[in-house]
């Protein structure tokens, strides 16, 4: 336990670690999972596992002194947040310079926190993104793979139709129809048939009763119920928590070298770990792997990595907006927090955009629609390595996000007009704002396929050193990212497990 040799392991557990660790066991490798965050699936002194939306605790938080939700206002007051015990909680908000990052802690990563829309993109613009991609086999194969092993389920609409917890979407639909918009459902890794029941009152509440970015109760397939319960089925797959890696460097021989920090709940360190590994398997996100490259390039660790290496980051041009509706057209004091629909604009070539309708699930009625919507903002940041804080920060402007802001501010115009109505520009900050441009939930890039790797994410410059995650990902995808991350993690592990490891 205080350190020594496996043949590979994986850093982080969410998607794209998930996948790696599952394939890597069924191969028969012995494989170790190191996790930054907890595992959760131990109640609290409350009985529960996550603490709610509404009244969060320690649990709900990355190591901060006060909650910092997306939404930190209603009626430019600040009644969201609540002061916490800094802890190993589940949402991370990584605050850069003019952009913040949410991000999910513990095992199973993003799946903890996130709204589970599982979308598989339109192939063109798949296509588009990813050319050097075989899409023919994505499609075939790999999104279908990721789609079953995940348990992407549909809603019955017939429910959708009838039931008071989608009636914000219904509305929202009606009026994008009127401004000629068309919406689609959305599929999901929330279990639709549990939502039924939780309506019926047969069930404990969870995603009707406000639980989402705090982590699900029940319902949600998250990641430690799919791949990664499937890994640790192999036998061959071992998951250490609250195991963060700070380093990584390359023996003689070959192999690598995690110089690891194991603390408690609390923070406190209680130990520091050598781990050694043939084979090195980067999953801990856009912002953690690109980190860790970075940091083994610039400190001379890992000379010979890629100048790409921190280039080609977005945020999937993610926008979230919210307007206001007439007294007379309420979206209900009832909302489930999973999203259903989206708005699906994105063949528009002036203003492409894929908003997802998003509840607000206050407990009271506030006449509120929100969007979270995606845009194809075309630019780009980049990560550097800030040597005196030993942390990657992000270049990257305000203004960079305002081919996004006028993409979604075209759509939701159009929806204002058709309606009548006009935006609220009280929910996101103390000052006046429609637009919530500062923040995402959506980080891709950083180690981008094809640029800083090769074509099936081999660290270009070195030996056995893979990254299998959304920073593969050139900053954007167009729909919510999770089945891309996915697919293409299975597709590029197949293959390094077939050429890499088994002819070995
Ligand atoms: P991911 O971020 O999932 O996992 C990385 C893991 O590595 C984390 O568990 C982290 O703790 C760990 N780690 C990082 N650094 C480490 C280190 N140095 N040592 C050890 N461990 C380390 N997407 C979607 O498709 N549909 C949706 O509905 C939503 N909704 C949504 C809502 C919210 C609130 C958020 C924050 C995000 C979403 N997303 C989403 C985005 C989605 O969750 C995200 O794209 C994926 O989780 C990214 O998967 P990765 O495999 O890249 O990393």
């Amino acid at each position: 336990d205080g350190g020594g040799h496996v043949p590979a392991v994986v850093i982080g557990t969410g998607y794209g670690a998930a996948v790696a660790a599952l394939r890597l066991g069924e191969a028969g490798v012995e494989t170790l999972m190191l996790e930054m965050g907890q595992q959760w699936d131990k109640p609290g002194a409350d009985g529960r596992i996550f603490s709610g939306m509404l009244k969060p605790d320690e649990r709900s938080s990355w190591f901060k002194k006060r909650t910092e939700a997306p939404l930190g206002s209603f009626l430019w007051l600040d009644l969201v947040n609540r002061d916490i015990t800094p802890y190993a909680g589940v949402l991370d908000r990584v605050n850069y310079d003019q952009m913040s990052v949410y991000v999910g802690r513990g095992v199973g990563g993003g799946s903890l926190v996130n709204g589970g829309m599982a979308v598989t993109p339109k192939r063109s613009y798949f296509e588009e993104v990813l050319p050097q991609v075989d899409a023919a086999e994505m499609y075939d194969r790999y999104f279908p793979r990721a789609n079953s092993t995940l348990r992407v389920n549909h809603i019955d609409t017939k429910w959708f139709e009838d039931t008071e917890w989608y009636k914000f979407a219904r509305v929202s639909r009606d009026q994008a129809g009127k401004a000629g918009l068309g919406t689609t459902f959305v599929p999901n890794v929330y279990d639709w048939d549990y939502m039924r029941r939780e309506a019926a009152g047969e069930v404990p509440k969870s995603a009707l009763a406000t639980e989402v970015i705090y982590g699900n109760n029940h319902g949600k397939m998250s990641l430690d119920k799919t791949y990664l319960a499937a890994a640790l089925g192999t036998g061959k797959v071992t998951i250490r928590t609250l195991h963060k890696v700070k380093a990584i460097r390359r023996q003689n021989d070959g192999s690598y070298v995690l110089s690891v920090e194991e603390t408690d709940a609390y923070g406190k360190t209680l130990a520091a770990k050598e781990i050694s590994c043939g084979h090195l398997f980067l999953g801990a996100g856009s912002l953690g792997t690109t980190e860790l490259l970075l940091r083994a390039r610039e400190t001379g660790a890992l000379p010979d990595l890629s100048s790409e290496i921190g280039k080609g980051w977005g945020p999937n041009g993610n926008v979230m907006t919210a307007r206001a509706n007439h007294m007379w057209n309420p979206t209900g004091a009832k909302q489930s927090s999973i999203p259903a629909l989206g708005i699906d604009d994105w063949n528009n070539p002036a203003a492409p955009v894929f908003a997802e309708i998003a509840p607000m699930p206050a407990g009271l009625e506030t006449w509120v629609s929100l969007y979270l919507a995606i845009t194809k903002n075309p630019e780009r940041g980049t990560f550097v390595y800030d040597a005196a804080a030993d942390r990657a920060d992000l270049r990257w402007t305000r203004d960079q996000n305002a081919p996004a802001v006028a993409a979604a501010k075209s759509l939701f115009d159009r929806v204002n007009k058709a309606n009548g109505t006009i935006y609220r520009y009280d929910l996101f900050g103390t000052r006046l704002k429609a637009f919530a441009d500062d923040f995402c939930y959506h980080p891709l890039g950083g180690t981008v396929l094809g640029k800083a790797t090769d074509l099936y994410g081999r660290v270009s410059g070195y030996e056995n050193l893979y990254v299998t995650d959304g920073s593969l990902i050139p900053g954007s995808i167009g729909v919510n990212p999770f089945v891309t991350i996915t697919a293409l993690a299975e597709r590029n592990v197949e293959r390094v497990i077939q050429q890499d490891i088994k002819k070995k």
